[in-house]
């Protein structure tokens, strides 16, 4: 083997998606990758690529993103997707990326992700702690028979939600999305109340939205607004799974006001029969009446894992999960 490490350049692109396909995701794409790793509001993604010879085997990225804490902003690093060909496992490479990564990305104050199994152990080893784990929330809308574990979580949660949807709850269209992220673009503020001061968020400035949900190539989302039309003072972006029937809520956006997820619920289970409503953890209790814990996956849940340097001044909060507001919107990036 000649193996080295170099910072990702233009023409790695295409053998970066073909190992991503190989021994990631068939389904990653260009077009995902570029919008992934180029088109984000803090610029391109830092990126180590391994060859051997003029093959790649390797890849480490790690999405810049905005973290604010209360009025102050760091630079996040969001890893992302590691992928070593499968004929090159368990010879160090990851490890060899991770620590070429730590030498050489510049200006990011905090890596954080949501690791599976295989990747956790070699993030562990060059220094990222846990910081998880965080769980589901659930409300489920209905149940399919009262033998099945949907009539529990039922019970607890969706049986007790009121009846009316709120006249102001709504699905918004593409032009009332847009309409939206002008008036945020407005008054760049204007999303600033939410979410508390004291945990550690990835920034919903209206850059970051139009990026993350209107430019995202593989995946459409549904967003819900309450309030009047042109002064809507919450909001919520979700994406349906109809096979499994569930509602996931990426993110919940408020208006000068913290907003909260039971405005929708009647609304949705119009929309969503017997769907079951995922939120995480790490949304403020506040937000999110009405869900709790899957009694079934009690402990089961996602790991956060956290490396930050000494010149970042990150309070050490940031190794407890209640040290962050977290969403759904934050893992997923397909
Ligand atoms: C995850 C992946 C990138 C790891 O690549 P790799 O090159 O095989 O990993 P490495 O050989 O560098 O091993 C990483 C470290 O974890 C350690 N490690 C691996 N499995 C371990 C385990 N079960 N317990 C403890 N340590 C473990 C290794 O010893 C190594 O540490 P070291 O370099 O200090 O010895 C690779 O398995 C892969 O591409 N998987 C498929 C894609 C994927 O799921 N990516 C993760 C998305 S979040």
């Amino acid at each position: 083997m000649n193996l080295s490490v170099h910072l990702f350049q233009p023409e790695d692109l295409l053998a970066c998606v073909g190992l991503l396909q190989a021994g990631h995701d068939p389904a990653f794409s260009s077009a995902r990758f570029t919008w992934l790793h180029q088109q984000a509001p803090l610029g391109p993604s830092a990126i180590a690529v391994c060859t051997d010879g003029s093959r790649v085997v390797g890849v480490y990225s790690v999405i810049r993103k905005t973290l604010r804490l209360g009025e102050r902003s760091f630079v996040g690093g969001r890893d992302v997707d590691p992928v070593v060909h499968p004929d090159y496992r368990g010879r160090g490479i990851f490890s060899r990326l991770l620590r070429f990564g730590l030498e050489n990305f510049e200006g990011i104050d905090v890596y954080f992700n949501f690791a599976n199994k295989v990747s956790a152990p070699g993030f562990r080893r060059q220094g990222w702690r846990d910081a998880g784990p965080i769980e589901d929330r659930v409300c489920q809308l209905g149940f399919r028979s009262p033998l099945s574990r949907d009539f529990l979580i039922w019970l607890g949660s969706g049986a007790i939600v009121s009846p009316r949807p709120s006249a102001d709850a709504r699905e918004l269209t593409a032009d009332e999305v847009e309409a939206l992220l002008t008036r945020a673009d407005l008054a760049p503020d204007s999303f600033a109340v939410y979410p508390p001061p004291a945990r550690l968020w990835v920034e919903r400035s209206s850059a970051y939205l139009r990026w993350r949900y209107l430019k995202n190539p593989q995946t459409g989302y549904r967003w819900f607004a309450h309030g009047a039309a042109g002064a809507e003072e919450s909001v919520a972006i979700c994406r349906h799974d109809p096979v499994k029937n569930r509602l996931t809520v990426l993110d919940v956006l408020g208006f000068g006001r913290a907003p909260n997820l039971a405005l929708w619920l009647p609304l949705w289970r119009r929309l969503f029969p017997g769907a079951w409503v995922g939120v995480w953890s790490t949304m403020p209790v506040s937000s999110r009446r009405g869900f709790i814990a899957n009694p079934l996956r009690r402990g089961q849940g996602h790991p956060l894992l956290v490396r930050s340097f000494p010149r970042g001044d990150l309070p050490s909060t940031i190794h407890r999960p209640d040290g962050w507001f977290l969403t759904h919107g934050d893992l997923e990036v397909a």
